[in-house]
């Protein structure tokens, strides 16, 4: 059996047409965009394409999409301004939030003295849309940041009722979409959300660059990295063009092949689901991972019946027999600290019994599936 990666959430394989849209612009475009020569025009004219195109996936304009280097500069990039530029002075987001956004949260509010609030979650991690519309009474500046998409538990979230919600209430809302862009359509006309942030290589595209959307109208941000005049003065630093133009077209293709694609990989989860049940009866699936309407079709979260000082052994064996799937789910990976996002909503019996994420894609296969939960039977 050839290696099982079923860590999808964490990165993803890159399609061979994006390898080779790679290599041909690092071959043939390798002029610095900020060059006035026609090797910097070329490479210029190419990242403004991209940007068109991965403008038009979103229904927003070419000039409200920023360039950095992945999901967390782009997060760190709006919490940052918002308080410093926008004059933000209340966060209210939620405790299962990616570090990219919780850490950034706590230096600012440490930093510049603002005040956070957290949205109360339910067991299954559900938000409290009554708390929400409460904390949202008042007279501070208020930013919203909630995730789309969770990437240990899949959870989805409204975030339509979210921006409305913001606007009512005249805050403003930035959405970590890392997780949904390119598996979802967003259109950012409908759902009117102020910021959202994105990383290529969720939806097998290059890894080092993803993008901010900073909608026209929130007033005047300024740059987290400065220096020279690249992405309109609001981040410096010569552009990655072989980068971006390899995120455009794997978003563009995500886009083309969504339907067949989408149905493919909800197939999987779905025999995941009823196989892992029958083979171990006993098994739960944290946050809504379950629920194959209210979570991500890519995501599962396996709570298994075993009692818990299995779980570095099954961690061990499993990579032994070549089974690739997420640890971040019971500790986080490379430490054995617990998942902030499991802690905070699993009562301290499921905390007991080892739990574990696998993320899935077009790459993968039932027999597969097949094989992985023969060997986690190994283990009941
Ligand atoms: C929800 C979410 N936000 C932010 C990030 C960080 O993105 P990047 O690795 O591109 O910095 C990740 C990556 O795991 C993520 O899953």
């Amino acid at each position: 059996m050839k290696p099982v990666y079923f860590d999808n959430a964490a990165t993803t394989e890159l399609r061979d047409e994006v390898v080779n849209e790679i290599t041909k612009v690092l071959k043939t475009n390798f002029g610095n965009a900020s060059s006035s020569h026609s090797f910097g025009r070329s490479s210029k004219s190419l990242i403004e394409k991209s940007r068109k195109a991965i403008a038009s996936c979103l229904n927003v304009s070419a000039s409200e999409i920023i360039f950095t280097s992945g999901g967390t500069e782009a997060d760190n990039l709006i919490l940052n301004s918002a308080v410093r530029d926008l004059e933000v002075k209340h966060i209210i987001t939620s405790r299962i939030e990616h570090h990219a956004v919780l850490h950034t949260v706590e230096a600012l509010q440490n930093g510049f003295n603002i005040e956070v609030s957290y949205i109360n979650l339910d067991t299954n991690g559900n938000l409290d849309f009554e708390h929400l519309e409460s904390l949202l009474q008042t007279n501070k500046k208020t930013l919203v940041s909630l995730m789309h998409i969770n990437n240990e538990i899949g959870n989805i979230t409204d975030i339509k009722r979210v921006a409305n919600l913001c606007k009512a209430n005249n805050a403003f809302f930035h959405s970590d979409t890392v997780q949904s862009v390119g598996h979802y359509n967003l259109d950012l006309q409908d759902i009117k959300v102020d910021f959202i942030t994105a990383a290529g290589h969720k939806f097998h595209g290059p890894k080092g660059v993803g993008f901010a959307f900073i909608r026209k109208n929130v007033g005047y941000v300024k740059p987290l990295i400065f220096g020279g005049e690249q992405e309109r003065g609001l981040r410096a630093g010569t552009e990655s063009v072989h980068n971006i133009a390899g995120l455009e077209l794997a978003l563009t293709l995500m886009k083309e092949n969504a339907e067949k694609e989408h149905a493919y990989i909800k197939g999987l989860k779905l025999y995941f689901i009823d196989e892992i049940s029958k083979a171990l009866p006993g098994v739960t699936f944290n946050g809504l991972s379950g629920d194959l309407e209210k979570s991500a079709y890519t995501i599962i979260n396996v709570c298994l019946p075993f009692v818990s000082n299995k779980l570095d052994m099954i961690l061990f064996q499993l990579d032994l027999k070549g089974i690739a799937c997420s640890k971040g789910s019971a500790c986080q990976s490379g430490s054995n600290k617990k998942s902030h996002v499991l802690l905070e909503i699993l009562s301290p019996d499921a905390l007991e019994k080892p739990s574990l994420r696998f993320s899935f894609s077009i790459f993968n296969t039932k027999e597969e599936i097949d094989y992985v939960i023969s060997v986690l039977k190994e283990f009941a």
